[in-house]
């Protein structure tokens, strides 16, 4: 394997394809008009989330027909584009999922472990496929190779295949049949969280990270896009499902993501290996940094140097954006973030992490449903981000890495779609193309420029 965390760079090669596209909305919807094959799409079903388990996985075949979803370019015969398939296919990683789990890299992986091939070990499979372990719950053209299949995300195909092409079949009827609700951005964000931060039965822990595995990040909104999306929120869609605003989603994937991650604090499961903590719990620059930088001199330690500090990027972003949402909820959430730090380090986390869980399912999330994100609010909560980043000197890659894909979002929600600020968020980017050799001033001074410009 190349040197360590070698991986973890492509985290930019994300970036690389989100700058491309920092007039991001018109990027997508322009590649999928350009590819114009017909495929047939067909639906595997994953096991996943709540209503999928008793159903079949009928297999991503069984939607790629061209008449489904398996155009090869956007069709306006019905309200859907029918290109899915062939985007899913020709244009993101998941399809592509189980396949890399026989490349360089994956074997290797696998050697260190112990685990045999990964292409046969559920330890993989669990998040590099619609993994199906019993197989009588597995239609005729079900197929690991799919990859992170349709019915990963839209659940287990059975029951709404036949039904939901009708054309008064509605969204709702569809989830009634199994159908996941993805319009729901907690729902989705959970969705995509099972895999991209895991859960009790499938994890990425230092382990599998010290034996290769590239380190986990999210955020709902650029990883939605550089899926890439395969949905266009027109007015049909709007009509028929929800609107879609990046600030709201933003800040419900925050929620979302700091919920699992605190989960994955409280889990026994999880966040032990042995007698030490999980290591993947904690920003992964505290050990792996040389001593000789000047970082650590001018750092702010929060009066606690020399401690390992939980990685609680999401959370800081969650705080960031509540001061501006509401200020009241802002006060109560941030001093229990503050306490989930003093008791982790302490030696009693658990309780403090369920307990802030529990304000974010329960109080927090409603709260910001109900909130209005209109541009003025978006400009605000963008104004906020960049002045974090601006005036916080030495952020951790992972803070910083938030922070960027907040700026990002964020902007594409405010009057000018973002588009006047591409060349700094081009900058901004630049600044992590190099996890390794992270050069946190660097970062700061674009965040400098950004904050210059608003
Ligand atoms: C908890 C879910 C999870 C588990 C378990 C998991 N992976 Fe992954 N893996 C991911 C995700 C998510 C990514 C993509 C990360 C990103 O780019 O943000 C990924 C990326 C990778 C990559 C890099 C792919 C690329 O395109 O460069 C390799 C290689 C890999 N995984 C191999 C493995 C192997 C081998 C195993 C089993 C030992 C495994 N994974 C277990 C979720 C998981
Ligand atoms: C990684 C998760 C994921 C995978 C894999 C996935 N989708 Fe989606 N899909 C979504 C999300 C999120 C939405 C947006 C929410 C919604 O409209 O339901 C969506 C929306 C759709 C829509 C709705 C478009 C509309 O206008 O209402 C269709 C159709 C669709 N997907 C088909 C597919 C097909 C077919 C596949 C497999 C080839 C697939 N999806 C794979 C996540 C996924
Ligand atoms: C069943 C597990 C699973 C689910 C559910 C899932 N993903 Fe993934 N995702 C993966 C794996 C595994 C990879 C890495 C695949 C590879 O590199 O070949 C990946 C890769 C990605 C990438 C590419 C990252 C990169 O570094 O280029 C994006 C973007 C992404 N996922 C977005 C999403 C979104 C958005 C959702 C939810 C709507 C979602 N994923 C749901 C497993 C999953
Ligand atoms: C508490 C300190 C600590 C934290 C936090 C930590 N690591 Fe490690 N890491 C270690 C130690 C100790 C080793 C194994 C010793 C060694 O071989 O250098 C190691 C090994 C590794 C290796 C294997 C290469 C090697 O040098 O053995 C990788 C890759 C790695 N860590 C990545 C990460 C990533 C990514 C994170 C954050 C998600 C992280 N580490 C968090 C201490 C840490």
């Amino acid at each position: 394997m190349q040197p360590r965390m070698k991986i973890i760079p492509n985290r930019c090669s994300t970036a690389g394809i989100l700058r491309s596209e920092t007039s991001r909305k018109s990027r997508l919807p322009l590649s999928l008009f350009m590819c114009g094959v017909l495929i047939f799409c067909a639906a595997s079903s994953t096991a996943l989330a709540q209503s999928g388990k008793e159903y079949k996985t009928m297999g991503a075949a069984t939607c790629a027909s061209s008449n489904c979803h398996g155009s090869v370019s956007p069709r306006n015969s019905t309200n859907v584009m029918q290109n899915e398939y062939t985007t899913w296919y020709k244009h993101g990683a998941h399809a592509q999922a189980y396949k890399v789990l026989a490349n360089a890299d994956s074997k290797r992986i696998g050697k260190h472990l112990g685990i045999g091939s990964p292409q046969s070990a559920p330890l993989c499979l669990e998040c590099h496929a619609t993994y199906v372990p019993d197989k009588s719950k597995r239609g005729r053209r079900y197929r690991l190779s799919d990859g992170v299949g349709c019915e990963s995300c839209h659940g287990a195909a059975e029951a709404y295949l036949e039904t939901h092409t009708a054309k008064t079949a509605t969204h709702a009827d569809n989830v009634k049949r199994g159908l996941i609700d993805l319009v729901s951005l907690e729902t989705r964000a959970k969705i995509c969280l099972d895999c991209h931060q895991g859960t009790d039965d499938r994890f990425v822990n230092h382990r599998l990270i010290g034996a290769g595995h590239p380190r986990l990040t999210y955020e709902l909104d650029t990883y939605g896009i550089l899926q890439p999306n395969h949905w266009e929120v027109d007015k049909d869609y709007v009509n028929r499902k929800a609107a879609y605003n990046p600030a709201r989603a933003w800040m419900l994937g925050q929620l979302m993501r700091s919920a699992e991650m605190l989960a994955t604090i409280a889990s026994p499961k999880r966040s032990k290996q042995g007698a030490l903590p999980d290591l993947s719990l904690f920003y992964c620059y505290n050990c792996h940094h040389s001593l000789k930088e000047d970082q650590w001199k001018s750092r702010g330690y929060g009066g606690r140097p020399g401690e390992l500090h939980l990685n609680a990027s999401s959370m800081l972003m969650v705080g960031l954006g509540l001061d501006v949402l509401n200020p009241a909820l802002a006060e109560s959430y941030n001093a229990g973030l503050k306490k989930l730090h003093s008791s982790y380090a302490a030696g009693s986390g658990v309780a403090s992490a369920k307990s802030l869980r529990g304000v974010i399912l329960k109080e927090l999330v409603p709260a910001v449903n109900s909130t209005s994100f209109k541009s003025s609010v978006a400009t605000g909560l963008l104004k906020k981000v960049v002045t974090y980043g601006a005036n916080t000197p030495y952020l951790p890659y992972e803070t910083a890495e938030q922070v960027a894909m907040a700026v990002s979002a964020l902007s594409s929600a405010t009057s000018g779609k973002g588009t006047q600020y591409s060349t700094l968020i081009d900058g901004i980017y630049d600044a992590l193309a190099d996890e390794e050799a992270f050069n946190a001033s660097r970062f700061t001074s674009a965040m400098q420029k950004m904050k210059a410009k608003l």
